[in-house]
């Protein structure tokens, strides 16, 4: 097996011109294919990407008259690669269940995952210092077999494997590099599609924790709700109590009073069940974590957001690699409130200048703030004062929470959070957050 062998040819020589005449016929004829390829990679929305695959496996193998395909994954580097999608001609023998490549040979798994493409025309073209290879292909019966790297973004997310099983066949030059071509297209729509599950699960993450908070802020009402059913109770039974002590229960009237203490107790325990439930899943996890890419990542979010309102957004983070301790999902959930405020703020005031400035910078030993400053109309003197109580809105539409669940956030890592007016336009809101890599200031040297 070696990159693209050169094979001599031993047919007679009038054979071959008709013989080239049919790869050349092939070769065009799978162009075309390719082309079809492309478009409908560019069509599939990410939950179909894996369909198309395989449905496309089986296209390719049609179109060169071979016998089987995969197309090879693996997570990370330290990964096993895995096969992802398979295509087999009825009645040729299946892939093995969780088939892993590197178990059977893992030298040629290794050199296609470094990025080499290697083929064999015939069994016999496998060097003898690859018997891994020579034994897997003597046991399971290729005849032929290309083995192509599958690039995406610049480095190699897997592989894709064809074969034939029937007979030999020729891998003619410009035929690997359409093939190779088709396993690109297929690398790109793998990562798109990984890229918009990322995306989809942050968002949810993001809404599961914006709902924690805004419960977090609300259990003060809720406890009020306890407080109801548990006075009626107290005074059902105080009632019960005072009649057994006149020694004249009344059965009738101290069952209506135990029955509907046990109706409020019922209650009771019912909002005592929903309130845990929402907090279920109220785990923080603090650690350090790079504030730039965080921030990074909530840019990403809301860039759809961003280009309708045609609003320009920059990250300024100094020194750069900064690492705060928090909970990242909270502190994304703080940023994308402050930098919805910012996007709200700019379309209120229709604003000429239309641009956001998230920095990152040192504030006192230990803490870094991040200001979220837009060029939007400036706060309303009416809400001024109150902009971090609940339910303080200026917006048609407001919840009035955001800031509120934003503070509660920041507080709860330790830091503070203010608003203050740009000397030009606009308004700037900060939060700070502890360092990981504090310097020991002159207090915690004392201390010990
Ligand atoms: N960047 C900003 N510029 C001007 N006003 C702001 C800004 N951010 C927040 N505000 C004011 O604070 C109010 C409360 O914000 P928030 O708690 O996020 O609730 P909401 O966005 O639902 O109104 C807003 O309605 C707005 O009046
Ligand atoms: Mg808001």
């Amino acid at each position: 097996m070696q990159p693209r062998p050169t094979k001599k040819t031993l047919e007679p020589k009038r054979d071959r011109r008709a013989l080239v005449d049919r790869d050349q016929h092939e070769i065009s004829r799978f162009e075309s294919l390719v082309g079809e390829l492309s478009a409908a990679m560019a069509r599939a929305p990410a939950d179909e990407v894996d369909r198309e695959i395989e449905s496309w496996l089986g296209k390719i193998c049609r179109a060169l008259d071979l016998d089987r395909s995969a197309v090879y994954e693996r997570d990370s580097p330290d990964q096993p690669v895995r096969a992802t999608h398979t295509w087999v001609r009825p009645n040729f023998p299946a892939f093995p269940k969780n088939y892993e490549p590197e178990k059977l040979i893992q030298r040629s798994t290794q050199l296609v995952m470094s990025g080499e493409t290697l083929v064999f025309a015939d069994p016999s073209e496998i060097p003898a210092d690859n018997p891994d290879t020579r034994r897997m292909v003597a046991k399971y019966g290729p005849k032929a077999s290309a083995a192509i790297p599958m690039w995406a973004g610049g480095r190699v997310i897997g592989a894709a494997s064809f074969g034939k099983f029937r007979s030999p066949r020729k891998w003619p030059p410009e035929l690997l590099d359409q093939l190779a071509m088709a396993v690109r297209l297929f690398g790109s729509a793998i990562e798109r599609k990984q890229a918009e599950i990322a995306i989809r699960a942050v968002r949810t993450e993001l809404r599961v924790a914006s709902r924690r908070n805004v419960m977090s802020e609300l259990v003060a009402s809720l406890s009020h709700e306890i407080n109801q059913p548990l006075g009626a109770i107290l005074s059902n039974l105080g009632g019960v109590a005072r009649l057994l002590t006149q020694g004249n229960p009344q059965p009738a009237m101290a069952l209506e009073a135990v029955n509907s203490a046990i109706e409020d107790t019922k209650r009771t325990a019912d909002i005592v069940r929903r309130i845990r439930s929402m907090f279920k899943n109220q785990v923080e996890h603090k650690a350090p974590i790079g504030i730039g890419p965080l921030i990074g990542e909530v840019v990403k979010l809301t860039a759809g957001e961003a280009s309708v309102r045609k609003i320009a957004v920059r990250i300024e983070v100094s020194p750069p690699g900064q690492r705060v301790i928090g909970d990242s999902i909270q502190l994304q959930q703080c940023v994308l409130n402050l930098v919805m405020n910012a996007f709200d703020a700019i379309t209120e005031a229709r604003s000429p200048r239309r641009d956001v400035v998230i920095k990152v910078a040192p504030e006192k030993i230990g803490w870094a703030a991040v200001c979220v400053c837009d060029s939007g109309g400036g706060i309303d003197p009416a809400v001024a004062k109150r902009l971090f109580e609940p339910f303080v809105t200026t917006k048609i539409d407001g919840m009035g929470l955001g800031l509120l669940v934003t503070r509660s956030i920041v507080e709860s890592h330790g830091g503070r959070i203010w608003a203050s007016p740009n000397p030009d336009q606009g308004s700037t809101f900060t939060f700070t957050l502890p360092m990981a890599e504090r310097k020991r200031s002159s207090a915690s040297r004392r201390m010990g």
